[in-house]
């Protein structure tokens, strides 16, 4: 006999109505039970097809397998089938464990419910070409459950249930999940590297590199407004792929909300500025300095065409260093005395996963290698550095 425990927490993480779920946790945090639960929670109706999916065979022969064979023992409806690792009910319905490395093996059925437990272990494919064609014939629900291996595919996933609609995420730490006790925890802490201890007990999404927005937190930096002020402002990085805009509010105390972002593939500065005239027209655009005389796309330089749309530049001659510009951001985001003076909507996903993940390169620069990324960051620190400029600590004579 098995006793489970279901939670508040485990309550409403089971019976929330979305349709796809991703959970965020640190190690033993009861994620494989909890898969399980989710699988099992309603009766099984004639002829339906449940999976978990691990990211090998062996993992689910050994790991959760045994479980189900300790549940289904001793019942009458219900055949293990010990090789295939499935249980077959009499009505018809199947509830499998199948390994994710031969995915092949997978394809061609209907599924109605699947769990993807440790899914950053899973190569990222079998869900999008295998397991989502599958469950779309029968409006299916799946859960994605792990623990983070650095910014992967859970991390792309958390991203989007913290913004789409039918996705929800939550993410938990180890000593939340009650079954390992904090003394085990505080142990593991002071024998690990800091990186790994985050990313295994606090079920956080960790590099080990040099972040350029260092004092960005998601914790802490995003959460939706509860109000937008009447001062509006653009931030935008040309490009012609990834052309970004990103949309600033700002309140009299200085503190600034970004909550919309555009980005636009192949596209141009013309283009750019029609989206964003639908959002927010006629207010301020702080853009890349070096619009000024240039265009990405056409004869008249980016900034004349954002000022035809009627945008008001805010540009300043010289070209800020990025270092001057990185370092303005870091102290929008938290300065010295722990003030934040910035914040981001969850649904722009493309800043937060810039202030994420953008790296410095060895001068202390933004590293420009990864063409995905950093647009949207450069676009909102165009505004911030014209605003909220380091001062020089320069020493000055005094003439008497
Ligand atoms: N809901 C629950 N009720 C009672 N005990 C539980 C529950 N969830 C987990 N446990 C206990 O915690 C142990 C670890 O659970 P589980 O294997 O689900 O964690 P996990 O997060 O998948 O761990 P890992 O990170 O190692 O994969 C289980 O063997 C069980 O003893
Ligand atoms: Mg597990």
């Amino acid at each position: 006999m098995i006793d489970w425990q279901l939670n508040k927490v485990r309550r409403e993480i089971l019976f929330d109505e979305s349709r796809f779920k991703v959970l965020v946790c640190g190690r033993r945090w009861g994620k494989t039970v909890l898969s399980l639960m989710y699988l099992m929670k309603d009766a099984f109706k004639a002829n339906e097809r449940r999976w978990f999916l691990t990211p090998t065979y062996r993992q689910g022969k050994m790991i959760v397998f045994p479980i189900l064979r300790q549940m289904f023992a001793g019942f009458n409806n219900a055949k293990l089938n010990e090789s295939e690792l499935s249980v077959m009910f009499e009505n018809g319905a199947e509830l499998s464990v199948k390994g994710a490395d031969n995915e092949n093996n997978l394809r061609g059925v209907e599924l109605t419910k699947a769990v993807m437990d440790e899914m950053a272990y899973i190569k990222p494919h079998v869900w999008e070409e295998i397991i989502m064609p599958m469950l779309a014939t029968t409006q299916g629900e799946c859960l994605f459950i792990g623990t983070p291996n650095g910014y992967d595919v859970m991390y792309d996933l958390y991203m989007k249930g913290q913004s789409e609609p039918e996705w929800k995420s939550w993410q938990f730490t180890t000593l939340e999940g009650g079954f390992v006790p904090e003394a085990e925890i505080n142990l593991a802490k002071r024998t690990m590297d800091s990186v790994v201890f985050k990313q295994e007990f606090e079920g956080s999404f960790e590099t080990t590199g040099n972040r350029a927005a260092w004092n960005f937190d998601r914790q802490t930096h995003c959460k939706k407004a509860e109000e937008i002020s009447s001062k509006l402002w653009w931030g935008v990085d040309h490009n012609v792929d990834y052309n970004t805009a990103v949309l600033a509010t700002e309140y009299t105390d200085g503190t600034l909300h970004f909550y919309h972002e555009i980005r636009q593939k192949n596209s141009n500065t013309e283009e750019l500025a029609i989206a964003m005239k639908k959002v927010a027209p006629k207010v301020e655009v702080y853009p890349d300095p070096a619009g000024k005389s240039r265009s990405t796309t056409s004869r008249r330089s980016d900034h004349q065409i954002l000022r035809d749309h009627g945008f008001l530049i805010r540009v300043k001659n010289r070209h800020p260093s990025h270092v001057d510009r990185l370092n303005s951001l870091n102290r929008k985001l938290k300065d010295a005395e722990g003030n934040i003076g910035m914040t981001v909507d969850p649904k722009c996903i493309y800043l937060i996963k810039d202030l994420e993940q953008c790296q410095r390169d060895r001068r202390g620069g933004l590293d420009k290698t990864n063409i995905e990324l950093t647009h949207a960051l450069d676009a909102c620190s165009y505004g911030i550095e014209y605003k909220y400029p380091i001062r020089k600590m320069t020493g000055a004579t005094i003439k008497w």
